[in-house]
């Protein structure tokens, strides 16, 4: 393999991965074409060389250097088009795909239909794809949102009010559930687990019965808007709420730790599959352990367990 690109969402860590792979599809005498704003990047034929020295000095920034964007235009058969078109002019010979489940469906896409040699590295901090412990970026998420929590709690504390707070997850509760459980809240709504307003409702007029002054409440977007949850909490105990929504900030900053090894680790991984002939999978450690998991199996909605975390939190709190 001479030539390979590279494709990317953002998230943390992700430009932690674009380095691990560069460099060590240079230090196997391959080239590396960066493919700009991701699939339409790639659709539209902008691509960028890529060397060691490009990928200097980024491996503690957010977001993604090479850009990206969700595209509409791949899931056309005439995009696609376009996109093989491009892979064919620039002698690419094999592609990885740094992202989450809409980015591994369109490397299945380029794998399963045209024949693309495609690797996938999970980046997501929704941490939903199938098969796969954690995905680069769901770590740095979790500390970002912890640390706005903390200081929401300084508040809460003082002034001994109820807080809703949303965090982001559009089908999983991966956020929600570990912020939950590391910032020491009282309540976490997820959309893997029922729970009703009224029950929420009625354990704070039982807490508060019992000397309880302060409540944080998780919400994951995908369960229901905070505003929403502190509404019904309100009309059902007649008590004061406050809501605070993260948004994207959980998406950028300053990656972990854990995130940039994880992102050194699989795009390592991911270029030695390629240059070995795997081929649309999706790379993964599992128990410390490197594995390779089909795209097919990846893109799978994948729903966590988090029985033993939410009761935990429950003991705790
Ligand atoms: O999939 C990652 C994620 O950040 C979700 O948690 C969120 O629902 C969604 O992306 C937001 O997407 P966008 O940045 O396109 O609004």
């Amino acid at each position: 393999m001479k030539r390979i690109g590279i494709i990317t969402r953002d998230c943390g860590g992700v430009n932690a991965a674009i380095r691990a792979v560069v460099r060590t599809a240079s230090a196997r005498d391959v080239e590396v074409l960066g493919i700009l704003k991701g699939y339409d990047g790639l659709i539209n034929g902008h691509v960028v060389p890529m060397d060691r020295r490009s990928v200097s000095g980024i491996i503690n920034l957010g977001g993604t250097i090479l850009k990206s964007a969700r595209s509409e235009a791949f899931l056309t058969p005439e995009g696609q088009a376009k996109a093989l078109e491009t892979i064919r002019a620039n002698g690419i010979e094999g592609l990885i795909v740094i992202g989450g489940n809409g980015s591994q469906a369109g490397a299945h896409v380029l794998a399963g239909r045209y024949g693309v040699p495609v690797v996938g590295v999970p980046a997501t901090i929704d941490n939903d794809i199938n098969g796969v412990d954690l995905a680069i970026g769901a770590d740095t998420s979790v500390n970002v949102a912890l640390d706005a929590l903390d200081k929401i709690r300084d508040t809460a504390t003082s002034l001994e009010r109820i807080f809703v707070v949303e965090v982001m997850g559009r089908s999983c509760g991966y956020i929600a559930m570990q912020v939950a459980l590391a910032g020491g809240c009282e309540e976490v709504l997820l959309p893997e687990r029922e729970l009703g307003m009224t029950t929420v409702s009625r354990e704070i007029e039982a807490g508060n019965a019992q000397g309880k002054v302060s409540w944080i409440i998780i919400v994951a977007e995908g369960r229901a808007k905070a505003e929403d949850v502190a509404t019904a909490i309100s009309l059902n105990t007649g008590l004061e709420t406050r809501i605070a929504v993260l948004g994207h900030i959980q998406r950028g900053g300053r990656p972990t730790a854990v995130d940039r090894i994880l992102a050194a680790r699989l795009g390592n991984l991911a270029v030695e599959a390629l240059i070995a002939g795997e081929t649309d999978k999706c790379v993964s450690i599992h128990c410390g352990r490197p594995e390779l998991v089909p795209l097919e199996t990846a893109i799978c909605p994948s729903c966590i367990d988090t029985s033993a975390d939410y009761s935990l939190m429950k003991i705790l709190s």
